[in-house]
């Protein structure tokens, strides 16, 4: 039996960093700033490299590396690229049990495009990950004390009534990181929640989830609280997080450290990692929020959104104690 099932996407990431793309302010760009190239040129890219991503993956990856037995249940297309993908699961001890092949989609793709100060683009070939279909899952195979439900893109957000229902009867324990796709159909999401014993949302996700500006994070977790049924878990980027059980609210900074080499993959480390801390503590929550913030300060420090996971013998203060403060709500 698994300990843990995760679902949700698998990407080839390739991380490309060019000098030869100049910065450009302009309102023609939505973020008012842009990257722009001539034509009819061959640019330089100075660094490149390769590596496997998608939710499914980067927290799989989290719950292998603590020893626990995991399958990611995911998608890849019918080619080299998804061969590798598989190849690298293998390599990080994920169980290739509940990995389908998409016959008609290419393996997902991003195209990771960073100029030299560091500030960075994603091309993204949605692919395979975004047609996840019931008929691909064994069904009655899904059980294990856990399922951690990443982003479901596309048309794979419409596994996830049959999913939680499934989950829920079979007596696991449902964490759930919903994605664009999700806050897109949010009438639809938001009766689900009650199904959630932990949701993992970052500040603009809870906004949207909630439909509350993301200023009045009061608000927000009280609306949160009342919808999902266990913790719900608010990540902040540099402002570190805060964890709510609808009637404490934990809330630390973040960990110092030299440099961010990547941000790819930080909330991944982070929501995965604070589950994985959970099933060895399940009521230490000061815990796992030491775990999960250390687990994604490794993968900030590293490129790639699988590489600087703790390793189950690494040490949990690597990066020093966080100060974990507690009020009620
Ligand atoms: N710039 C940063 N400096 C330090 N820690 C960070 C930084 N960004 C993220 N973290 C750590 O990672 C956690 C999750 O980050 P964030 O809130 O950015 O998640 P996210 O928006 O879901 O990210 P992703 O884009 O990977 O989905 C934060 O709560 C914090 O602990
Ligand atoms: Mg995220």
């Amino acid at each position: 039996m698994f300990d843990v099932f995760t679902i949700g996407s698998a990407v080839r990431d390739i991380f490309a960093r060019s000098n030869d793309v100049i910065y450009k302010k302009g309102s023609e760009f939505p973020a008012g700033e842009g990257a722009c190239f001539s034509l009819d040129s061959k640019l330089t890219l100075d660094e490149v490299n390769f590596y496997v991503g998608g939710g499914a993956v980067n927290t799989a990856t989290t719950f292998a590396n603590q020893g626990f037995k995991v399958a990611p249940i995911m998608t890849v297309g019918n080619d080299p690229e998804g061969e590798y993908i598989k190849k690298v699961c293998a390599k990080a001890k994920l169980s290739l049990d509940f990995v389908s092949t998409d016959k008609n989609h290419s393996t997902s793709f991003s195209f990771i495009f960073s100029l030299p100060s560091g500030a960075r683009t994603i091309f993204r070939y949605q692919g395979a990950s975004w047609f996840l279909k019931p008929s691909t899952i064994p069904w009655s195979k899904l059980n294990a004390k856990w399922l951690y439900v990443n982003h479901l893109a596309g048309e794979s957000h419409d596994i996830l009534p049959r999913l939680l229902k499934t989950a829920k009867k079979s007596g696991m324990k449902i964490a759930w990181n919903p994605g664009s796709t999700q806050f897109e159909r949010r009438q639809e999401v938001v009766p689900l929640l009650a199904y959630a014993d932990v949701c993992i949302v970052n500040q603009e996700e809870a906004a949207l989830l909630t439909g509350i500006p993301y200023t009045k994070q009061g608000a927000i977790f009280r609306k949160l609280d009342e919808l999902v049924r266990g913790f719900v878990i608010m990540t902040k980027g540099p402002d570190g997080v805060e964890v709510s059980d609808g009637k404490m609210i934990w809330s630390a900074g973040i960990l110092p450290m030299d440099k961010i080499v990547d941000r790819t993959g930080a909330g991944d480390a982070f929501g995965s990692g604070f589950i994985a801390a959970l099933m060895r503590k399940p009521d230490d929550i000061e815990h796992a929020i030491q775990f999960a913030s250390a687990n994604a300060t490794g993968v900030l420090t590293q490129w790639g959104a699988m590489n600087g996971l703790l390793k189950k013998r690494d040490e949990l203060f690597k990066w020093g104690k966080l100060e974990i403060r507690k009020t009620s709500l």
